[in-house]
């Protein structure tokens, strides 16, 4: 074998256990928060705590609760590396026209953080899930509409 070879073969190893490793650390996410069931959890006790929230309540007057706590337990099952689909909409297209500003997507992650609490979640656990979405805050917060 050329060293070429032994070169390319070493660099897919490393790779693949690279690849490995991060999928392990995100399944063990999904096992931390608790699977499923732990999941359900946590999102059903955040929804209760945002809407004591005079920070973000009025927000969700018009939403269908159940319908979103629903889709953020897949979209947590998900983004924690577990086998769930996401079936709601595009975070960007859902969010884009309400107007929300940075405080109150921070006031969101509070409350989030505040439920896992209660739920003696573990605190690396809940940073790992603050770190999956912290990223969304792009797709989240935008400037208010125009009035048409
Ligand atoms: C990381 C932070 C957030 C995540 C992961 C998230 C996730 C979601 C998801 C999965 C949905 C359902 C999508 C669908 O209808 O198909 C949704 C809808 C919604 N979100 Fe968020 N969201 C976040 C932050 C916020 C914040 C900060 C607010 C307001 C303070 C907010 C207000 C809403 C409202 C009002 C809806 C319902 C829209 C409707 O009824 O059509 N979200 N969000």
């Amino acid at each position: 074998m050329k060293l070429r070879h032994i070169a390319t073969a070493i660099s897919l190893i490393v790779a693949c256990t690279g690849q490995a490793m991060a999928q392990a650390a995100q399944g063990n996410l999904f096992q931390a928060l608790g699977n499923e069931p732990g999941i359900s959890k946590i999102v059903d006790e955040m929804l209760v705590v945002v809407m004591q929230d005079e920070r973000i309540k009025a927000s969700f007057k018009e939403t269908n609760m159940p319908r979103l706590a629903q889709l953020l337990k897949e979209q947590f099952c998900v983004i924690s590396g577990g086998p769930c689909k996401y079936t709601g909409d595009d975070m960007k297209v859902v969010h884009e026209n309400l107007g929300i500003n940075a405080a109150q997507f921070y006031a969101l992650a509070e409350d989030l953080q505040i439920a896992m609490d209660k739920l003696a979640v573990a605190s690396s656990t809940q940073n790992k899930l603050m770190a999956k979405l912290s990223p969304m805050k792009k797709d989240i917060v935008f400037p208010k509409p125009k009035p048409q």
